[in-house]
């Protein structure tokens, strides 16, 4: 291959760094006569809205109109599955939920207007954390089940205990706020640009809210400036409003959050609620485990249900589960509605083994590593969801080779000298693997399409369903065309998704972008290949079967020194009216499972990779340093290793951001008191190790997927957990080895607290022996 798998840089790389690129909101100024909208929020977390009075709002300066469920022609609810998101609610579901829209002739002026609008309304008792939901019986849905073997023969394992860990949601801090601006477009349709992932249900929920066919409405996505999940279907309710705004007003408008009014309104990643219960052999091999988890999701379903199966999908991660009984219920409160965040569950359920594996191990007086190991998937072994494990040996491939890499082994024995003679600081290493199932768990969204168009001058634009958010599918896209019709990268556009080139398209989500819309683009430059191949055949004179295509001409194999110049061959079919566009299709082959039971083969491959940390914990603040990091992933055949890199790197980091720093908390009346970079610590440049080697697990084509290549967008954020077991490892050097319990996000101060009692540990220790029977 000469142009998939090389380093080229994203390709909008240099407009990123200049700040040339542009967003949604850039596009502002092609729209003159532009409207701005501006929310009216609810005063309380939950109550019932009494009165509406938006005379004094309409009377404003500059205020064009103000949209109440009055004006909605259609249905005027924004919610993808279970249609529960009024955009002009009735009863208040989370503080600060907008209840009616004013849109002004400027900003200034609309939210001058927003603040004339009175609300009066009738609060109600709000449930704000997961225990009270609990208690009071607050759920979306039934609770969903999945179990293997005998759990409830733990009860005779020789090494059981109970506990409980609580997770801490994440705030996707894409730097490009939420964004949409609509307007009617020269045919009485409307259009739209959003900042989505999804612009195919962007544009059902428009056309749902104006109660108009999908043929009249367009959504395009240029690009977006980061989404992580956030935009998958948060998108949606803005660009509906912005539509309904054009309709209205048959102006163009424009709805922009501002960081804090996107803190506010938008969801985030769902916090859980595990309580488990474990069993183990005396040689620290897992017998099995009961899980109960809660996940916070917020005031409506949203994508609350997948996210919970693939909590419960990856609560084995790379390890056997010999029996499981999971039980997960998604908690109702009155809170922002908790949605996808990369890994979509997935770091949540690896969390939770995770956890428990460290809590056996110390248990158990054996090396976490150790007990990890054991416990791997070997060739042959099935999850505890009924899916063989096919290439379970690359698990123990990538242990072995990023242990010998990153020296762990004689840097634990330096370690161990060096926390000697540290009483006040202590370092702690880890290792932890990451095995993450690849396709969307709704089934139906495995698929791709894509329209490739070539003109006469040999130039191409290749269309797909995919959206670009910075984790580089462009590029990705633009290397398998190039790569397809043997032409250089420069020869290919990869236009803006949009919903007229390319229909009923899936999110831009479960890291499936290039595998999906990648395979469509191969599919569709195959065709146009072998059309243009019938055509050098004949120009040649060659046997169809010697034609090639490489680097931007035609040639045969019989006669290396005989080639035509592709744009002649294009221009050549043109005049032989042979058609010079294709769209290409893919869908994902054998994948099913049954939603009651859970069961089934949902993943189309998996991703493994593994990462080492070094930690080293300050004694007195609880603060810590992350002095390297090792990391060893398996992106199959790289596609693109530069974008691979960025992917893992940022990954990680983002994973250490959600572990380590970010913690969102809500105040007793259901506000967020972090809704802002000021109050909401995001990692930065200080967060990144000292030293950071990231390789590629080499030689490992996955040969179902395009070009070889595997997915990368998510699996590197659970890489992280291997910078809080090394916190953990450092917390138990100030002790006396018991096992540390520690919530999650380890913020300086729950490690603190963690320290104290692992010191206290040391002056009593606990019987942890009894335990064991
Ligand atoms: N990388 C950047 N720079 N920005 C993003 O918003 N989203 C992540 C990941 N990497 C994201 C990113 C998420 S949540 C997913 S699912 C994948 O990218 C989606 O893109 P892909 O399917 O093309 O990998
Ligand atoms: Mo990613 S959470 O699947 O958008």
């Amino acid at each position: 291959m000469t142009i998939a798998g090389k380093p080229i840089p994203h390709d909008s790389a240099r407009e990123h760094v200049t700040g040339e690129a542009f967003y949604t909101d850039d596009l502002v100024l092609r729209f003159p006569r532009m409207l701005h909208a501006w929310p009216v929020l609810a005063p309380h977390a939950h109550a019932l809205i009494k009165t509406l009075d938006i005379s004094a709002a309409l009377a404003a300066p500059g205020v064009a109109t103000v949209l109440t469920a009055r004006d909605v022609p259609g249905e005027g609810d924004s919610g993808s599955n279970r249609h529960d998101e009024p955009l002009f609610p009735a009863e208040v579901m989370y503080h600060s939920q907008p209840v009616a829209w004013v849109l002004g002739e400027t900003l200034d002026a609309a939210q001058q207007g927003a603040s004339r609008v009175s609300v009066e309304d009738e609060p109600l008792p709000a449930i704000l954390s997961i225990e009270d939901a609990i208690l009071a019986g607050s759920f979306h849905s039934a609770p969903v089940r999945l179990a293997r073997g005998n759990a409830p023969a733990i009860d005779f394992s020789p090494l059981r205990f109970e506990g409980e860990l609580k997770i801490g949601g994440q705030e996707h801090f894409y730097l490009e706020t939420q964004c949409a601006i609509a307007w009617l477009d020269e045919t009485g349709g409307i259009a739209a640009h959003s900042s989505t992932q999804h612009p195919t249900e962007t544009q059902e929920v428009i056309a749902r809210v104006l109660g108009i066919p999908r043929n009249k409405v367009t959504v395009e996505c240029l690009r977006m400036g980061g989404a992580f999940g956030g935009k998958e279907v948060q998108a949606n309710p803005w660009a509906a409003i912005a539509a309904l705004g054009a309709w209205k007003t048959r102006r163009p408008v424009r709805v922009r959050l501002t960081r804090a009014l996107d803190f506010t309104l938008t969801g985030k990643r769902h916090p859980f609620l595990a309580r488990y219960a474990a069993g183990f052999a005396k040689d620290g091999r897992l017998e099995g485990v009961r899980v109960a988890l809660y996940s916070d999701g917020g005031w409506c379903l949203d994508l609350s249900e997948p996210v919970l199966s693939r909590v419960m999908f990856h609560c084995d991660n790379a390890y056997l589960l010999p029996a499981a009984e999971l039980t997960g219920l998604i908690c109702e409160t009155h809170k922002t509605s908790q949605t996808a965040f990369r890994g979509f569950g997935g770091p949540q359920g690896m969390l939770i083994i995770e956890e428990i594996l460290d809590q056996a191990a110390r248990r158990l007086g054996l090396p976490p590593e150790i007990v990890r190991e054991r416990n791997f998937y070997r060739d042959g072994d099935t999850t505890h969801y009924g899916q063989p494990v096919k290439d379970a040996g690359r698990i123990e491939i990538i242990w072995r080779r990023l242990k010998e890499s990153s020296g762990f082994t004689e840097r634990r024995a330096k370690i161990d000298r060096w926390n000697a003679l540290h009483p006040h600081s202590k370092r702690g290493l880890a290792i932890t693997p990451v095995k993450f199932g690849i396709s969307f768990t709704a089934t139906f969204f495995n698929q791709g399409g894509a329209l490739v168009l070539i003109y006469r001058d040999g130039s191409v634009q290749v269309n797909h369903g995919g959206a670009e958010m910075g984790q580089g599918l462009h590029t990705k896209i633009q290397q398998i065309a190039a790569e397809s019709l043997g032409v250089d990268s420069q020869s290919i556009r990869v236009m803006p998704t949009r919903t007229d080139k390319i229909p009923n398209t899936s999110a831009t989500a479960a890291s499936a972008g290039a595998d999906l819309n990648g395979a469509a683009v191969a599919d569709a430059c195959s065709q146009l290949r072998s059309r243009l191949a019938d055509v050098a055949a004949a120009i040649l004179g060659c046997d169809l079967g010697s034609v090639r295509f490489s680097e931007g001409r035609v040639f045969t194999s019989a006669d290396a020194q005989r080639s035509v110049p592709f744009a002649k061959i294009c221009e050549a079919a043109y005049r032989r009216r042979v058609p010079l566009f294709a769209h290409g299709f893919y869908s994902t082959p054998g994948i099913h499972y049954d939603p009651k039971t859970l069961r089934g083969q949902p993943f189309h491959y998996f991703a493994y990779a593994a990462a080492v940390s070094e930690v080293e914990v300050d004694g007195f603040t609880g603060d810590y340093r992350l002095l390297r990091t090792d990391i060893l992933e398996d992106v199959g055949d790289s596609l693109s290793p530069l974008v691979d890199r960025g992917q893992i790197e940022g990954g990680f980091i983002q994973g250490v951001g959600w572990l380590t720093i970010e913690e969102l908390v809500w105040d007793s009346q259901g506000r967020l008191a972090t809704a802002g970079a000021s109050t909401y610590k995001l990692p930065s440049w200080t967060e990144v190790p000292d030293i950071f080697e990231v390789n590629f697990l080499e030689r490992a084509p996955e040969p179902s997927v395009i070009f070889g290549s595997k997915a990368v967008g998510e699996p590197p954020l659970m890489l992280a957990i291997s910078v809080r077991e090394a916190i953990r490892d450092a917390i138990a050097q100030f002790g006396a080895g018991g096992p540390i319990s520690l919530e999650s996000p380890a913020t300086p101060e729950r490690v603190f607290f963690a320290i104290q009692r692992a010191r206290a540990e040391r002056e009593a220790p606990l019987n942890t022996i009894g335990a064991i029977q």
